[in-house]
């Protein structure tokens, strides 16, 4: 063995030579990276080895929303239009003034078209959906898919949200004047139920029925584990590192299942030319005639094929974000509604009022025509959006070298930019008393006071959610059936104040949202 030393004459030698030049090495290239935006003069948090900035979002001690709300409070606290920051040895770029944030997500747009967050089509297919495209493919993509949801299609689907709300109370009613419930638990079984129905044409029948096989390969998208949660942190900071190892980002037992659900459903309907209201049918056009059309037929003779029409793998990622992207965040913002409803007993009562005032106008009949006469719900929503954005943080990547105006600094290409919107939202300049749940900062008059990208709860600009209607609508639906028919108070069993789940990207609450309830 001895003969194998190289250096010193000593393997033993050998080995610790080998690892303490490692360790300087890695050292070094640490500082390194952690002196990029000194070198490049922009305003920092100062950084610690290993973790930059990031120790507590690596180590899970903290929520992505409250980091980054911290981070955003530092540079107010520092009168800083923008700054720099660590995640790892990765260095983002953080703006906080509004008119930045303005060029970035809109009028700059082209320097800043991607997310650059993980996907792969060839080996994870299901990870290539709109969120996570890029560049050209894309633009290609939004454009196709923006008129599945116009206000027309919405109507269109609106008896399926109906259907599902009547379960919603038959549910609900099993625990009235009896057991407090997890709230979460519930809105989150709605709405999978919807989307589920009209992303997929599935009755998953998850309210009914919350051990069907549906909702249990669903929970496997969740992160439940350190370790789950320490590979999708590094593959936000890295993800074509963590593609290069063959990272991915779909599990791939997850990913056989809506494969086979999709495809399914796919062969039926074009097989027996069924017509149902539903996202899946709009996508099946897009697939077969390249348009959308206003008809229940899938092919059509006549129509010209477009060359770029839907491929069946396009087309299960598209379904695939769909309903990852509308469950979790409709719930999500329902669940803080209630919270704050039940917390603030007259606000609760003033909505109860309007939503029975409208639907007595309407027949007492839930139309989609009798939600958009609500107008005082629309406020009470937005200021949960405000307070509990689910989504903290929006992300894009610089791409193509950029000024920001007014300052001689440039944004270099392949840099990651973090717009904070949690932070935004809850500063003080803009939302006095910011923990007040306060749905009057809604009305025309106070929006008009502030800088409209203060306000920024579904993004901005041409990557901003293409489901805004859709989520908005089912919120609405959702709220209209609950506080028409229960009264909500706080549970005992609500941990106060609530706190956020520091393993969940998306914001939740640790522990959840327990209320007890009676019927009105
Ligand atoms: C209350 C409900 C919802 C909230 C708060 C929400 C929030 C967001 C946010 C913040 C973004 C990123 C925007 C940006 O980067 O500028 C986004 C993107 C997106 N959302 Fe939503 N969303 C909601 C509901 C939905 C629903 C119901 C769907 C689909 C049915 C959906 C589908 C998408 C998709 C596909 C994108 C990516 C768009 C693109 O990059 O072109 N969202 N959403």
């Amino acid at each position: 063995i001895c003969n194998m030393a190289l250096l010193t004459g000593n393997w033993l030698f050998d080995i610790f030579a080998f690892l303490t030049a490692l360790i300087t090495v890695f050292f070094a290239w640490t500082k390194w990276c952690h002196g990029y935006w000194q070198r490049r003069g922009l305003f920092t948090p100062p950084p610690t080895f290993p973790f930059g900035n990031s120790q507590n979002l690596f180590t899970q001690q903290e929520s992505t929303g409250d980091f980054f709300l911290r981070m955003y409070d530092y540079f107010r606290a520092h009168n800083k239009p923008h700054g720099g920051l660590y995640l790892m040895f990765m260095s983002a770029y953080m703006p906080v003034d509004p008119e930045i944030i303005k060029n970035i997500l809109q009028n700059d747009f082209n320097h800043f078209v991607d997310r650059g967050v993980y996907f792969n089509e060839e080996s994870d297919p299901l990870s290539a959906h709109l969120f996570s495209l890029e560049g050209a493919k894309w633009r290609s993509l939004r454009i196709k898919m923006t008129p599945t949801f116009t206000s027309g299609k919405m109507k269109m689907m609106f008896e399926t949200l109906v259907k599902c709300s009547d379960q919603l109370t038959i549910e609900m009613d099993k625990s009235v004047n009896r057991d407090s419930i997890d709230i979460k638990d519930i809105l989150v079984r709605f709405t999978t139920d919807i989307i589920g129905n009209c992303a997929f044409g599935i009755n998953c029948n998850s309210l009914k029925n919350p051990d069907n096989e549906f909702t249990k390969y669903l929970k496997l998208f969740f992160l439940d584990n350190f370790w789950e949660n320490f590979i999708n942190f590094l593959t936000f900071i890295a993800p074509n590192v963590m593609k290069k190892f063959g990272v991915k980002a779909v599990k791939p037992v997850l990913s056989k299942f809506f494969m086979r659900v999709v495809k399914e459903t796919v062969d039926y309907r074009e097989k027996n030319n069924i017509y149902r209201k539903d996202f899946m049918h709009l996508l099946l056009q897009l697939k077969n005639r390249g348009t959308l059309a206003d008809d229940g037929a899938i092919f059509k003779e006549d129509d010209k094929k477009k060359e770029v029409s839907l491929t069946m793998n396009e087309l299960a990622a598209q379904a695939f974000v769909f309903f990852l992207a509308g469950f979790e965040t409709s719930s999500t913002t329902m669940t803080f509604c209630l919270f704050e409803l039940a917390s603030n007993e007259e606000i609760q009562e003033k909505l109860r009022e309007e939503i029975n005032v409208v639907l007595k106008k309407h027949d007492d009949k839930l139309t989609y025509d009798a939600i958009m006469e609500m107008h005082y719900m629309e406020k009470v929503i937005n200021e949960t959006l405000r307070k509990y954005p689910p989504l903290p943080i929006l992300n894009r990547i610089c791409t193509k070298d950029y000024r920001v105006p007014g300052t001689d600094f440039v944004i270099e290409k392949g840099t990651k930019v973090i717009i904070p919107n949690l932070g935004l939202q809850r500063d003080s300049e803009y939302y006095p008393d910011p923990e007040k749940f306060d749905p009057e900062r809604f009305s025309e008059e106070n929006r008009r006071t502030r800088h409209p990208f203060t306000f920024i709860p579904f993004g901005e600009g041409p990557r901003i959610c293409i489901g805004l209607r859709f989520g908005m609508m089912q919120t609405k639906v959702g709220l209209s059936v609950l506080l028409k028919n229960y009264k909500f108070s706080i549970s005992q069993k609500t941990t106060l104040p609530l706190q956020l789940d520091p393993t969940s990207f998306i914001m939740t609450t640790k522990g959840g949202v327990w209320l007890d309830f009676v019927r009105v």
